[in-house]
């Protein structure tokens, strides 16, 4: 089965039809969905998710363009809320030095914070980082080593990709390796190992060609699976198949426990 390893179904763009899209993810192979939290207003959003849809698990985290009004509250409902059954990881966290929204210091702060709080509840974490490649990099050998973690939406060079595999973190692989212009990624793709990628679409933001720019949703996933199998030059099952049991290691989802 496909796992989208990081949607925001919680996201306003998806109001108007989100039962009836999310009621035809199995129709479309798509078998488990990890809803990433972004804002503190997320988090109750993803837990009625998660409630309400089986195959929907969740995390709550805050993304670095929104730690501004974070306060140590915050962090003690994130801590109650890393207890439930169906929140699977803290996340999504980072730094984002394209939108600048907050001061890189303030940015450093919250994610060192949520990383610590991940830690102490032993969760695994998913990190946002844009631009902001050595201080990520910095970051986490400080403060997350032999933590489980995926770098979503992957956007350095091979050499760090092969430095976060050598970390025991996964690469979370999206729409944009089906891009023309992503000669970056795809050489990414190409020379990390299948066994630390992970699929995700990071919906409805960055649909994969022939739908880019359109909403994007979990049901585009076979064309990400298909782009890397032709990366990788083994066939789009194997890459299913392999992205499914490296998704529940990271996440540690069992099979047994699935619908
Ligand atoms: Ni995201």
């Amino acid at each position: 089965m496909i796992i989208d390893t990081h949607a925001h179904y919680d996201d306003e763009q998806f109001d108007t039809d989100r039962e009836e899209l999310l009621r035809s993810m199995h129709g479309g192979g798509i078998g488990l969905i990890v809803n990433a939290g972004s804002t503190v207003e997320s988090w109750e959003k993803i837990l009625r998710l998660t409630e309400e849809y089986p195959f929907v698990y969740g995390a709550v985290g805050v993304h670095p363009d929104e730690v501004g009004s974070l306060t140590e509250e915050h962090m003690m409902q994130m801590e109650r809320l890393l207890d439930l059954d169906k929140i699977v990881a803290a996340g999504e966290m980072g730094l984002d030095y394209y939108w600048d929204n907050e001061s890189h210091d303030v940015q450093k702060k919250w994610f060192v914070r949520q990383l610590e709080l991940a830690r102490k509840k032993e969760m695994p974490v998913i990190i946002h980082s844009r631009e902001a490649a050595a201080d990520t990099m910095d970051i986490m050998r400080r403060h997350a080593s032999g933590m489980r973690a995926v770098i979503h939406c992957y956007s350095y060079s091979a050499e760090m990709a092969a430095e976060y595999v050598k970390m025991g973190y996964y690469i979370g692989v999206g729409g944009v390796v089906t891009f023309k212009n992503a000669k970056k990624l795809k050489n990414v793709v190409s020379e990390i190992p299948l066994t630390s990628i992970v699929l995700e679409t990071d919906c409805p933001y960055l649909a994969p060609e022939p739908y880019r720019g359109k909403r994007n949703s979990s049901l585009y996933l076979p064309r990400v699976a298909e782009k890397i199998a032709e990366l990788k030059g083994v066939s789009t099952e194997e890459v299913i198949r392999q992205t499914e049991a490296n998704s529940r290691k990271l996440y540690g989802l069992q099979e047994t426990a699935m619908p």
